[in-house]
């Protein structure tokens, strides 16, 4: 486990390359944000998305090397996700790490987004203050822009998923009801930043609890926001429907936005947190973990570690940076199936709607189907 990785991800809308020592210690993580490109169309259009990747990956390559003080001769391995994500977007990494291990005559490890998001919990910075490692049997909820699950680790690499979303992503709920205030993109910054000032925390809204299941619904939340806020928008003689979303000039006021954003941010935390805690109790957890884009939000942060604290169950939370899309976390993750043995060829192909679970009991390779 001491391998050093160079590591490649585009699933989506940021370019990251990083290089990770021994699956824990980063020694650079570069990462180029398309948050500006993508703001004005309030979402990511994927032609766009691709486009920039290719624009950015070799100069994100070059810094991340540069930080590192490493060549590409030094790694042992080129690490690159292959799914789930954007396929234009995962090809245009996937084919630049296949041509990387190819020129250099390097072993290529593919890497699943979501597993990614799972090892970001086992990085640190290689300073003082670096939290301790995850310890199984572990609960872990990713929560992200296109998913949202729980799942539980018995050891390395081994999933057995609790449970997911029936409908809508946790980050997409917060992408869209951020749209339907008026807030800049992307709407889970915005929200946790507007619902901060909020004076009055009594704006209700709906949970989905789905039973005693661990499965999550945001699409009923995201119904009742819209109503909720075409009411406040009605009462305050501001346009709604469809039309005020274009209009961000009449918005509601600084206060009646942050009331409603604290709401809505409640309403998600709160499901997000009882079941993650109950199923960290249920299965007996010796540690939670927490990643994905939305574990940057800092009210989930916040009552998740407080209740883990209760339940006398260490929490592991990656630092915002590492929490959102980066390269070190498939470096993080693809140094654990170098060490496994998995090797994948150049036939390796984007697999946009990869699951985290393979269905077969014994892990597969990296390339295989
Ligand atoms: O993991 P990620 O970077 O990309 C995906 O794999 O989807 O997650 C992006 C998502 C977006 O929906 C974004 O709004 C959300 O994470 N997000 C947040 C926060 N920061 C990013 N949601 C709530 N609060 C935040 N602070
Ligand atoms: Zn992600």
């Amino acid at each position: 486990m001491d391998a050093l990785i160079l590591s490649v991800e585009s699933s989506c809308d940021e370019t990251g390359i990083a290089v990770v020592q021994g699956g824990r210690t980063i020694l650079s993580n570069v990462v180029a944000s398309q948050t500006a490109l993508h703001a004005p169309t309030g979402g990511i259009v994927p032609e766009v998305a691709a486009r920039a990747h290719l624009r950015w990956i070799v100069p994100v390559l070059d810094q991340a090397l540069a930080d590192a003080g490493v060549r590409v001769d030094d790694v042992d391995a080129v690490a690159v996700t292959y799914g789930p994500g954007l396929a234009g977007s995962l090809l245009v990494g996937l084919n630049f790490a296949k041509t990387l291990a190819w020129m250099h005559d390097k072993p290529l490890v593919g890497v699943n987004h979501l597993e990614g998001h799972l090892y970001a919990a086992w990085l640190h910075d290689g300073g003082r203050g670096d939290g301790p490692e995850p310890e199984f049997p572990l609960v872990a909820l990713i929560v992200s822009g296109g998913h949202t699950f729980l799942v539980e680790m018995s050891d390395h690499l081994t999933y057995r998923l609790l449970g997911q979303t029936v409908d809508d992503a946790a980050g997409e709920a917060f992408d869209k009801v951020g749209r339907l205030l008026g807030l800049p993109y992307p709407g889970g910054p915005a929200i946790s930043r507007a619902a901060e000032v909020a004076a009055r925390h009594d704006a209700a809204f709906p949970r989905a609890w789905l039973g005693d299941t661990y499965d999550f619904s945001f699409s009923g939340l995201k119904t009742a926001a819209r109503r909720t806020i075409d009411e406040a928008r009605a009462a305050a003689g501001l346009p709604t429907g469809p039309a005020a979303e274009r209009e961000p000039a009449a918005r509601l006021s600084e206060a009646a936005t942050a009331e409603l954003a604290w709401g809505f941010q409640d309403s998600v935390v709160d499901v997000l947190v009882t079941k993650t805690i109950r199923a960290a109790e249920e299965t007996g957890a010796r540690s939670i973990v927490l990643g994905g884009g939305v574990a940057a939000n800092t009210m989930l942060r916040a009552r998740l570690a407080g209740e883990a604290d209760a339940l006398g169950v260490p929490l592991i939370v990656p630092r915002p940076a590492l929490c959102t899309d980066n390269g070190a976390m498939i470096g993080a993750a693809g140094a654990r199936r170098f060490a496994a043995g998995e090797r994948a060829d150049l036939s390796l192909d984007a697999r946009p709607s990869l699951p985290l679970a393979r269905p077969s009991a014994t892990p597969a390779r990296s390339g295989a189907r």
